[in-house]
């Protein structure tokens, strides 16, 4: 399955895509950033894979231009990997093929920006990450997985966030894998895992 990664910085989560891509039955055919200078795109030149900039301060033009991209590169699978930017209703409905994002937290838990923090100030002692199918609102579409994290008593942002990525590149790649040799299928509505609706989302360790 051929997929396209939209990130908008250090790219850690796609570097973990690339590892695991050839056991996973998937390829990385395409990354497309909204920031020039962001790390993700460097990774994916390493590994020589196409990449594109998008000015995205015009979104109509920016979502037009990525379109176009996607579909010349023959694209099943859009992935958003730390992508900053709100895809607009019309962008997902004419693409065609599923789109899918990671968020650090344990949805429908703090959607959002800053969800480390929002964790440890409200004194959570479980927290995670993940991966749901895009739709028109900001984190809120279809859960396919998720994993889960704990959380210490010591614990700061930078030491909870970093235990909760490291889950994210796990948990991401399994579920790309999974899509790719179809054990899942998703359309904006729903996620069936062997043809049967998901009726909970998969715990990945
Ligand atoms: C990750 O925490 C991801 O869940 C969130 O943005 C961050 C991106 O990190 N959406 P990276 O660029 O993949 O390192």
């Amino acid at each position: 399955m051929k997929i396209a990664v939209l990130v908008s910085g250090r790219g850690s989560n796609l570097k973990a895509l690339i590892e695991q891509q050839t056991q996973n039955d998937y390829e990385i055919a395409l990354v497309i950033s909204n920031k020039a200078n962001a790390g993700g795109l460097r990774i994916a030149e390493q590994h020589k894979i196409l990449t594109h900039y998008i000015d995205w301060s015009d979104g109509n033009a920016a979502e037009k231009k990525a379109a176009c991209l996607l579909a010349q590169t023959d694209i099943e699978l859009v992935v958003l990997a730390g992508f900053m930017k709100i895809l607009s209703p019309s962008f997902i409905e004419t693409i065609n093929t599923p789109i899918i994002n990671i968020h650090p937290s344990l949805l429908p838990a703090y959607p959002g920006l800053n969800t480390h923090q929002r964790v440890l100030n409200a004194g959570d002692t479980r927290h995670g990450a993940s991966v749901h199918v895009v739709n028109d609102q900001l984190d809120a579409g279809c859960l396919i997985a998720q994993t889960i994290v704990e959380v210490y008593s010591d614990d700061n942002v930078d030491t909870l966030s970093q235990r909760v990525l490291q889950k994210e590149h796990k948990l991401l790649a399994h579920v790309v894998g999974l899509l790719a040799t179809g054990v899942l299928t998703c359309t904006q509505s729903q996620v069936l895992l062997n043809q049967q609706p998901l009726t909970q989302p998969l715990l990945i360790t």
